[in-house]
């Protein structure tokens, strides 16, 4: 007899999110730090939880969106843009889901610029990209892209993604991202066991050619499936051992500490370079500085968090100021937890999935 499968929760239970975290003691500072000395500077927004693509690590085909009314607004995107810029925010990140299919994306980064003169990065699938697209977005204010591939080859790709997207349309957006000035253009790539675990030197490969950065991301626990298993799962050290088989690579400087990647050049002088994010391997939890909200508008203080707060439902409070919801966000920083714990037996997957929280 075979097990019955129980219904995924797409949507974390109103008891996850709560309304009220508690007070910071000190408010003095109007900066985001958490009571493990860390300070923020990176808030990923993710402007939509779906996607035309149901990546198998990430999306199960028949995954529950969020309805359009709990999605924030434009306006209230770029509020909470000003308001993080305020509190000493740098670097925004627009992520999804899938970014580019927000109709108002064009408008959301011309609002976000219009208040913050931050370092405006965006994620994206790379399927919707036309040259004209990737112009607007660069002369609306955004700075650079990046997108990912996990597999140079269309069955697998097919497989992979459940989508009629092909790899080379994938590659064909980067060179639309370069020719638009949207650099430096990163490709992230995830290695699934058994899989396309073979395709380590073709990925680097494409970091020589088309002279960008490719990074190797671990595959994380937030499949909607919640079907990761070590078994899937390759280190980001096993992956660099098959790539300097073929092209040895030497480290780069670390020029910011809260970087999630390492980064490497090729050896021989080739253009490009690769970059490992191993947060399952060796975590940097301790370097973060890191911010998310959903597309639903709940703040959460890590990837990997059990708990968020619910900073719409003080959005669309017409008493709540700017100050309200500064103090709202110091409030929730201070409750960032010290790391996510992925190796440790107590580690508890996030309900949510990457493409509701934001990657
Ligand atoms: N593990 C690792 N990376 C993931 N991504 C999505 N889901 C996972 C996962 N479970 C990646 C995507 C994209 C970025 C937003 O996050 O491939 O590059
Ligand atoms: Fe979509 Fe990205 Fe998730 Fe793939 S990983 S299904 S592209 S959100």
């Amino acid at each position: 007899m075979t097990a019955l499968a129980l219904p995924i929760l797409t949507e974390p239970s109103e008891s996850l999110s709560d309304l009220i975290p508690s007070r910071r003691p000190d408010r003095t500072q109007r900066q985001l730090f958490d009571s493990h000395g860390r300070t923020i500077r990176d808030l990923r927004i993710s402007l939509t939880d779906r996607c035309n693509f149901r990546c198998v690590y990430c999306m199960d085909p028949d995954v529950r969106f969020a309805p359009n009314e709990h999605l924030l607004s434009q306006q209230e995107i770029i509020r909470i843009a000003r308001i993080v810029t305020s509190l000493g925010v740098t670097k925004i990140r627009l992520t999804g889901g899938e970014p580019t299919l927000r109709p108002d994306l064009c408008e959301i980064i011309t609002g976000i610029r219009t208040w913050s003169n931050v370092e405006l990065a965006m994620i994206t699938n790379g399927s919707t990209l036309t040259p004209a697209s990737c112009q607007h977005w660069k002369a609306a204010g955004l700075n650079r892209i990046t997108m990912s591939i996990d597999t140079l080859r269309q069955d697998r790709f097919a497989r992979l993604t459940r989508s009629t997207t092909t790899p080379q349309q994938v590659l064909a957006g980067v060179h639309m991202c370069i020719d638009a000035g949207l650099t430096p253009v990163k490709l992230n790539a995830v290695l699934i066991r058994g899989f396309n675990d073979d395709e380590a030197v073709d990925l680097a490969e494409i970091a020589r050619t088309f002279e960008i950065e490719v990074r190797f991301i671990e595959y994380m626990p937030l499949d909607s499936g919640h079907r990761w298993d070590t078994s899937k799962w390759v280190s980001a050290a096993e992956t660099r051992a098959a790539i300097e088989l073929q092209f040895p690579l030497i480290s780069c400087d670390i020029d910011d500490e809260s970087t999630t990647a390492r980064t490497y050049r090729f050896a021989d002088g080739a253009p490009g370079r690769i970059g490992f994010v191993a947060p399952v391997s060796t975590p940097f939890c301790g370097a973060c500085s890191r911010l998310r909200l959903t597309a639903d508008g709940k703040v959460r203080p890590c990837l990997f968090s059990t708990r968020e707060w619910d900073i719409r439902s003080l959005l669309r409070d017409d008493r709540a100021t700017d100050d309200d919801l500064a103090h709202f966000l110091m409030d929730v920083t201070w409750s960032k937890q010290a790391g996510h714990g992925i190796a440790t037996p107590e580690f508890e997957q996030p309900a949510r999935p990457m493409s509701a929280i934001g990657g």
